[in-house]
């Protein structure tokens, strides 16, 4: 705590914050969507024992729910035998809290970090995702954009642009705004979205309309600095992605690696998943390997979200569509077998911290960092996270709300980030209540409630190298 910005933090006590909203609406719904979810899976079983543990495992969800709905405390973590748990409770110790009065970054991974406790403690249910379906299904509602996406990616590899030029810079930027909107589909956020919503969320159409709502573009300045790299060293640098929900949005995330990879821009791109269900839809080290099956076999995958959903019947894929789908998965693979692309755990990314505390707290993924050419930040969790989900003004510099990973860190960061939550830097003087009045104005003028839609993005730069 002593690490983080010695700024008052967003608290769900506050009833002008998103923080409020989300401890008594979102995370009661998100429980029950876990045990809805652990009912459907026991039901199908006929180890009696491991139904009994479910059982038991519903009854922890339950008392969780009933904690959070009656403003209960936080209860120490029980100790599953993982070095963190220490510092949750520690931190937890000093904090204090209880649900309806809580930092809510710490109240929000404590959350899950407890969830996890429920399943590592348990004899049949040891690393179950009580999220998967869920990630599947929205992956599946995917399907469009997923196609669409495939074939134009094609166009683009098939027609590689020149080194350096303009072309060159614009399909970056058009590879990382695609990048930058997967991150609208996020599960935790977005709970009761129809199938339509996300076909309008992805689709290329949606993208163009919302160009104007990136309310800090500094996409073009990451540009510069790879391409600099290139040029000076002759090949491409090392870029790290900092990953965030699993289906579509790390579906162009990969394809942002691949664009990377196969320009140059990039010789080695490592990705950063979470070692447990998180956020809900947040991706773990499985979630690739699924997706690498779907796009292995496409036409099974999507054929069962063409059965559930009637809408979508008799649209199976094409053969051209199979073939683009296919031979994406076999180029990822591929990139994987050369240690071009590589998967990389740490146990800090689901550490209730901000990452303020990054430098100290894991101090060898920081000389990882600071050795990469660029570390791309992906979604709302790791904005807040970066920022120290504190009450920074909307026109504090991005560089200085992310600390000691600012100015001289030696690290270079690019933040992609649908607004999804309160905190916001880096905007011009007065932006941020120009879009709170385009948004709708609102009857509480501490709420910044245009942030909480998803609809806004920004994309913020800062060169931690430059001297
Ligand atoms: O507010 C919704 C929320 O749960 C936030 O708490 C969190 O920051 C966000 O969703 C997760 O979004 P993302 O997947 O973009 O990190
Ligand atoms: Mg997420």
């Amino acid at each position: 705590m002593e690490l983080d910005p010695r700024i008052a933090g967003y608290s769900t006590s506050d009833e002008s914050s998103f923080a409020y909203t989300s401890a008594r609406d979102r995370w009661p719904s998100i429980l029950q969507g876990a045990i809805a979810d652990l009912f459907a899976s026991s039901a199908t079983l006929k180890d009696t024992e491991a139904s009994a543990e479910a059982e038991r495992i519903i009854e922890q969800f339950r008392e969780l729910e009933a904690e959070i709905k009656s403003d209960g405390k936080l209860p120490p973590l029980w100790d599953d035998g993982s070095p963190d748990i220490a510092d949750y409770n520690d931190e937890l110790a000093q904090r204090n809290p209880t649900w309806l009065n809580v930092f809510w970054l710490f109240g929000e991974c404590y959350l899950y970090r407890r969830i996890d406790t429920f399943f590592s403690r348990s004899v049949n249910w040891k690393g179950y995702d009580v999220f998967a379906q869920q990630k599947k299904s929205t992956c599946q509602s995917s399907k469009t954009a997923i196609v669409e996406l495939a074939h134009r990616y094609k166009g683009i590899i098939d027609n590689p642009s020149p080194n350096h030029s303009e072309l060159e810079a614009l399909c970056f930027k058009e590879m990382c705004e695609i990048c930058l909107w997967g991150n609208a589909t996020d599960l935790s956020l977005l709970t009761s979205l129809t199938y339509e919503d996300i076909q309008k969320l992805q689709g290329s159409e949606a993208r163009k309309a919302q160009e104007k709502n990136i309310l800090v573009n500094d996409i073009p300045a990451a540009y510069n600095v790879l391409s600099e790299v290139r040029r000076e060293r002759g090949t491409g640098g090392r870029v790290d992605i900092v990953l965030d929900n699993s289906g579509f949005e790390l579906y162009v995330d990969l394809l942002l690696a691949d664009y990377l990879l196969s320009t140059g821009l990039a010789s080695r791109v490592i990705l950063h998943p979470k070692s447990m269900p998180w956020f809900v839809s947040d991706v773990v080290p499985a979630d690739l390997a699924d997706l690498l099956l779907v796009l292995s076999e496409p036409e099974s995958f999507f054929e069962e979200q063409n059965s559930k959903n009637s809408q979508n019947a008799g649209q199976t894929l094409t053969e051209s569509e199979k073939t683009d789908l296919i031979s994406l998965g076999k180029r990822w693979n591929a990139f994987q077998k050369s240690g071009q692309l590589i998967l990389q755990e740490n146990a800090f990314w689901t550490t209730a911290g901000s990452y303020w505390r990054l430098p100290h707290k894991a101090p060898g993924l920081f000389k990882g960092f600071q050795e990469s050419d660029l570390v791309i930040f992906k979604g709302d969790l790791n904005y807040r996270k970066l920022t120290g989900d504190v009450q920074w003004d909307a026109t504090t510099s991005y560089s200085k709300a992310i600390g000691p990973l600012g100015l001289g860190s030696g690290v270079r960061t690019l933040a992609l980030r649908t607004c999804k939550a309160d905190v916001v830097v880096g905007l011009a003087e007065n932006q941020d209540e120009q879009v709170q009045r385009e948004h709708g104005g609102n009857a509480d003028p501490k709420a910044r409630t245009w942030a909480w839609t998803g609809k806004w993005a920004v994309a913020s730069f800062n060169d931690g190298k430059a001297i």
